[in-house]
C-alpha cells in the first residue's frame, strides 16, 4: 500500500512516502481503508519528539480519519465489512495511523459515520470533537448554562462551539481576527469576545451579562484572568491545551471565593466509556444537522510533510489528507 511514515522523529523532512506492506487485523480489530485523513497538532508534535526506532520498524502519523471498513480479526462481526467509518486514536500506541492506503484499529475506535456526512466531515471528528465533547460533558449538563469557549475558530473551538449549542448552552467565544470571529459565530456562537483587545472583559461582561459557568480553555496562561472576570460562583475551567509554559500565577484568594473549579483533560486519558459515549453523542449531532463541515484545507498523501507543516503553521480550518 501507498503510506508515509517515519522512523526517525524530527521536522516533517523525516516523512517519505512509498510502497509497504498493509496491514492484517488482529483479535478485535478491523481494517479500513483509508478515503481522507485528518491532521491535528498532537500528529506533527508526536513526529517532533526525538526517538529513533528500530531497525525495520516505522511510524505511520495521523490520529483520525475516514473508511469503509474491508477486513476484520478474529471475534469482530463480519457484518462491519463494508462499513463507512469514522477513525480516532490510529496511531496511539500502534504504528498504523490514516496517512495511508489501510490501517488497523480496535473495533471500537471505528464509529459508523451516518450516509448523509462526507468522507472530509468523518475526518475531521475524531480527536476535536471527542476533545470538545469531554470538556462540555466532564461537569454535568450544560443545557441552559452559559459557556465560554476559548479558539473558538480552532478544530476544537469550533467543534465545541457545534456541540455546547446542539446541548442547549448559550456560547460565547473567542477570537483573534475578523476571519475568525465570523467561523465562531457562523458555528452558532452566540457572541465573540476579540480576546487580544485592551477592552476583551467588558466585551465579555457585556455578551455574557448572565455570567460564565463553563470555560473551555485553550491557554490558561493568557486567558484566565479574562475567564474569571465573568465566572458564576462554582464554576469550571476545563483546560484542554499547553502552551509549552510550565508554570503559572494565579489569583488564588478570587478564585478560591469565586468557588472555582480548574480541570486539565487530554483525551488520549479518557476513559473508554466516556469516549464510547462522545462516540454515540456526535453520531446524533451528525444526524440532527448540528455538526457541519469546517473550512477544509487539503493535501494528497505524497505532501503529507507539507500537510502537517500547514497544522503546524496554524492553517485555519482543517487540514486533511485525500488517500489514493
Ligand atoms: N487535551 C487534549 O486532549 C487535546 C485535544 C486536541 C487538541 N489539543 C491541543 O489543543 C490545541 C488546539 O488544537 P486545535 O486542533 O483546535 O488547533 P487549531 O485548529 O490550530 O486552532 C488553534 C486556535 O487556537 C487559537 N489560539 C491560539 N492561542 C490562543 C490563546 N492564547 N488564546 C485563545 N485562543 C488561542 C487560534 O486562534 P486565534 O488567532 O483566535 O488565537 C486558533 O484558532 C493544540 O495545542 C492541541 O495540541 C489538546
Amino acid at each position: 500500500m501507498l503510506a508515509a511514515y517515519y522512523t526517525e522523529g524530527g521536522p516533517s523532512s523525516v516523512i517519505e512516502v512509498s510502497e509497504i506492506d498493509a496491514p492484517i487485523p488482529s483479535k478485535g480489530e478491523v481494517r479500513i481503508r483509508i478515503a481522507v485523513s485528518g491532521i491535528n497538532p498532537t500528529d506533527w508534535k508526536a513526529r517532533s519528539r526525538p526517538q529513533s526506532f528500530a531497525p525495520g520498524e516505522f511510524q505511520i502519523p495521523n490520529q483520525d480519519g475516514a473508511g469503509v471498513i474491508d477486513a476484520v480479526g478474529p471475534e469482530v462481526d463480519e457484518r462491519r465489512i463494508g462499513e463507512r467509518v469514522w477513525i480516532f486514536f490510529a496511531a496511539w500506541d500502534s504504528r498504523w495511523g490514516t496517512a495511508a492506503q489501510w490501517t488497523v484499529v480496535p473495533e471500537w475506535q471505528a464509529v459508523a459515520l451516518p450516509s448523509q456526512s462526507s468522507d472530509a466531515l468523518g475526518a475531521a471528528l475524531g480527536i476535536p470533537a471527542m476533545t470538545a465533547h469531554r470538556c462540555l460533558t466532564s461537569d454535568g449538563p450544560i443545557d441552559g448554562r452559559t459557556v465560554l469557549v476559548s479558539a473558538g475558530a480552532g478544530a476544537v473551538g469550533r467543534a465545541a462551539i457545534q456541540l455546547a449549542s446542539w446541548m442547549g448552552a448559550r456560547v460565547v467565544s473567542t477570537a483573534s481576527t475578523d476571519e475568525k470571529a465570523q467561523i465562531a459565530l457562523d458555528a452558532g456562537a452566540d457572541a465573540v469576545v476579540r480576546y487580544q483587545e485592551s477592552d476583551a472583559t467588558d466585551q465579555l461582561r457585556e455578551a455574557a451579562p448572565e455570567g460564565v459557568d463553563r470555560v473551555l480553555e485553550i491557554s490558561l496562561a493568557d486567558n484566565v484572568l479574562l475567564d474569571l472576570s465573568s465566572l458564576n460562583e462554582h464554576a469550571v475551567i476545563v483546560v484542554y491545551a499547553d502552551d509549552a509554559r510550565t508554570t503559572l500565577e494565579l489569583p488564588v484568594r478570587r478564585m478560591l471565593f469565586g468557588n472555582v473549579t480548574v480541570r486539565f483533560m487530554v483525551i488520549y486519558h479518557t476513559p473508554r466509556a466516556a469516549l464510547l459515549a462522545a462516540a454515540t453523542d456526535l453520531t446524533a449531532a451528525i444526524n440532527a444537522g448540528a455538526l457541519s463541515e469546517p473550512h477544509f484545507a487539503r493535501f494528497p498523501l505524497e505532501q503529507t510533510a507539507e500537510a502537517q507543516d500547514a497544522v503546524e503553521a496554524g492553517t485555519v480550518g482543517k487540514v486533511l489528507i485525500d488517500v489514493p
